[in-house]
């Protein structure tokens, strides 16, 4: 079978993972190059990932003719830009969430990829690729559920990382691009409809350092969608409990909840706590399946010739979706129409 090179840029929390599961873990794809402009870190990761073609410089890597895809994982500011420079020098692109951190930075990424037809690029939302999501769509699919009157998204980091969170929090986006964007993702994806109207509450409740880049730490939004589905989602950096996102769908037949105990195995503790379960501790080992899974496909697109799954319009969508919440947010609550 023919192997998808990629060269990787970024290699923090996340571009590590995906370089540790690119060098080893997807048998259609072989890791040929990194970038990072943090040396240290660079060649320490391709060291032990035995990686020879090392650049701090991303256009470099992007001009090498042997690699055919560019796996892009640097911080959310610079995805169109890199998604320009990789596709002008060639090359496929999957890039993480969120496509942009606005609008507008969408709307290049949009024109470069409408300029590459034949070029694949693909979006990380890897939630579509988490076998239990897939299986609740296909249920839905399949008319299982009925009509779908409601969607309810709960996604939140543990308390034990709000060190790095509150770090990281500035340049995030805020939560509802940086966090809830995959709770949108999959209302559009799982309905396959679009919010209409959006009303979006929040606050800091434990840590007021939120405050100082407009967020809060812990926030929600009500959605009525343009098929009147209803959705709602909160999104949290400092749950007691653990890494826990959690989906309930609710329908005229029947209801599915995707993991409401966010538990990595079968286990159940009976101690002076009472009886319990554990639970993740990092988003990183609950969705790590999913990222396998996400660049597998897109690799078989470039190998089948086949249109990936999540397109740039989707990047672009959600991430209107998320400033028109975060507008609501910031305004006072107001109730926003999204035309
Ligand atoms: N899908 C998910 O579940 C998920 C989870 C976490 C992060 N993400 C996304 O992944 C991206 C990276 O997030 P992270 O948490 O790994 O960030 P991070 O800050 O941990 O890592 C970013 C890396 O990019 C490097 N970098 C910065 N500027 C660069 C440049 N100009 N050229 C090359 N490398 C550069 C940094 O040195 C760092 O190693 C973000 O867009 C984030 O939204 C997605």
């Amino acid at each position: 079978m023919k192997k998808v090179r990629i060269g990787s840029v970024g290699l923090g929390r996340l571009g590590y993972e995906h370089a540790k599961n690119i060098a080893s873990m997807i048998p259609n794809a072989e890791l040929g190059a990194l970038c990072d402009v943090d040396e240290a870190n660079l060649k320490k990761v391709a060291n032990e990932l035995g990686v020879s073609n090392i650049y701090i410089d991303f256009e470099k890597m992007c001009r090498r003719p042997d690699l055919d895809a560019i796996v892009i994982v640097s911080p959310s500011s610079l995805h169109p830009e890199q998604i320009k420079i990789a596709m002008e020098n060639g090359k496929h692109v999957f890039c993480e969430k969120p496509l942009g951190v606005t609008v507008e930075a969408c709307k290049d990424a949009e024109a470069t990829v409408e300029a590459h037809p034949d070029l694949k690029f693909m979006l990380g939302f890897m939630r579509r690729f988490d076998p239990s999501y897939m299986n609740a769509k296909k249920r839905i699919e399949n008319g299982d559920l009925g009509r779908i009157i409601l969607i309810r998204g709960y996604s939140v980091d543990p308390i034990s990382s709000i060190e790095n969170t509150i770090a990281y929090g500035p340049h995030s986006g805020g939560q509802f691009l940086d966090m809830a964007v995959h709770d949108i993702d999959l209302i559009r994806w799982l309905t396959g409809s679009e919010p209409d109207r959006i009303w979006a509450l929040g606050g800091c409740y434990e840590f007021e350092e939120f405050a100082s880049w407009n967020d809060g730490d812990n926030v929600s939004c009500t959605m009525q969608l343009k098929d009147d589905t209803m959705a709602f989602i909160f999104a949290g950096r400092a749950a007691p409990h653990g890494s826990h996102v959690e989906t309930e769908i609710i329908g005229t037949k029947g209801a599915i909840r995707i993991s409401p105990v966010p538990t990595p195995d079968l286990n159940v503790y009976y101690d002076e706590h009472g009886v319990r379960q554990e639970a993740y501790q990092d988003f990183m080992m609950r969705w790590q399946q999913a990222y396998i899974n996400e660049i597998t496909e897109f690799c078989d697109c470039i190998i089948e010739d086949r249109t990936p799954p999540v397109s740039v319009y989707d990047g672009t969508a959600t991430t209107r979706i998320a400033y028109r919440c975060k507008e609501s947010f910031e305004s006072g609550s107001k109730l926003l129409s999204m035309d």
